[in-house]
């Protein structure tokens, strides 16, 4: 797909990073074994990746506002349009050693993404999707999976951790899934969650908890891939509350009835 000027920018920015990130996550599997661990030595890759993709972004356009997980947001003398950037998406993993993280880059214009990155590096795996212009996975088009019966589905979620409050609740909900269908994931990146669902390899995904920064630009994708997205509890904001809940237009409704309980 022949891509706009600022999604060429954004994928370049995501590339550039996910450059950094690679030689870090390679050091990080050394510190495994270490007593120390491997905290700080990610904190600072997270830095230096939302570094990089500041200096591509802003330094291209400098009017835009920029929001992302490492540093302070800021307004644009563009109030129109601003950044969403997470610039290490999964670091538990990253910091396990486990190959399963991305840098996440969306673009808000009036209030609606309108163009998303989500870079995979370990796997080389660029999904991208504009508005109205379909999502796509390197050279692939991305279509949501075809399946409509709720026994041959697989969902994703992300589960609480660090006594986080909503314990209680993401419990019942896998209790009333997990019986009826053909198994939950808990993969650790939500922006590769929804790209997944958007790829077809998920049928659906649901969390609550989470940041603008996570799910801004897998959300663009999934629905320019077919999905339907949607936050969870009906009247919260998505991507702004941090909850959603997507997955092929087949499903969703079944889907949603169960994990809301309605
Ligand atoms: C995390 C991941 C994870 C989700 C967590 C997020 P981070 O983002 O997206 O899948 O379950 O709630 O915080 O902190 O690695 O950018």
């Amino acid at each position: 797909m022949q891509g706009s000027a600022n999604l060429n920018v954004m994928i370049k920015a995501a590339r550039k990073a996910g450059r950094s990130l690679v030689k870090d996550f390679r050091e990080v599997e050394n510190l495994q074994v270490s007593r120390k661990g491997a905290g700080d030595f990610v904190s600072r890759a997270d830095l230096a990746s939302e570094t990089i993709i500041k200096e591509e972004l802003m330094g291209a356009r400098p009017t835009y506002g920029w929001t992302a997980e490492e540093s302070e947001a800021s307004e644009g003398t563009d109030p129109t349009r601003r950044w969403i950037v997470d610039p290490l998406d999964g670091t538990t993993n990253f910091l396990h050693g486990l190959p399963h993280w991305a840098v996440s880059i969306a673009l808000e214009h009036k209030g609606q993404i309108v163009a998303g990155v989500v870079f995979d590096p370990a796997k080389d795996e660029m999904f991208f999707a504009e508005k109205g212009q379909g999502a796509w996975m390197n050279e692939s088009r991305l279509r949501v999976s075809g399946r409509r019966k709720m026994t041959d589905a697989i969902f994703a979620t992300g589960l609480p951790f660090s006594g986080r409050a909503d314990l209680p609740e993401t419990l019942q909900e896998l209790a009333r899934i997990l019986p009826v269908t053909s198994g939950v994931r808990r993969w650790g990146t939500a922006s590769l969650d929804m790209t997944y669902v958007a790829a077809g390899r998920f049928d659906g995904f649901w969390e609550r908890g989470l940041n603008i920064w996570d799910i801004a630009a897998g959300l663009l994708i999934v629905r320019e891939a077919g999905g339907l997205a949607e936050p969870l509890r009906p009247k919260a904001d998505l991507p702004g509350d941090g909850e959603v809940i997507c997955a092929n237009e087949l499903l969703f409704d079944q889907f949603a009835k169960i994990i809301r309980n309605t």
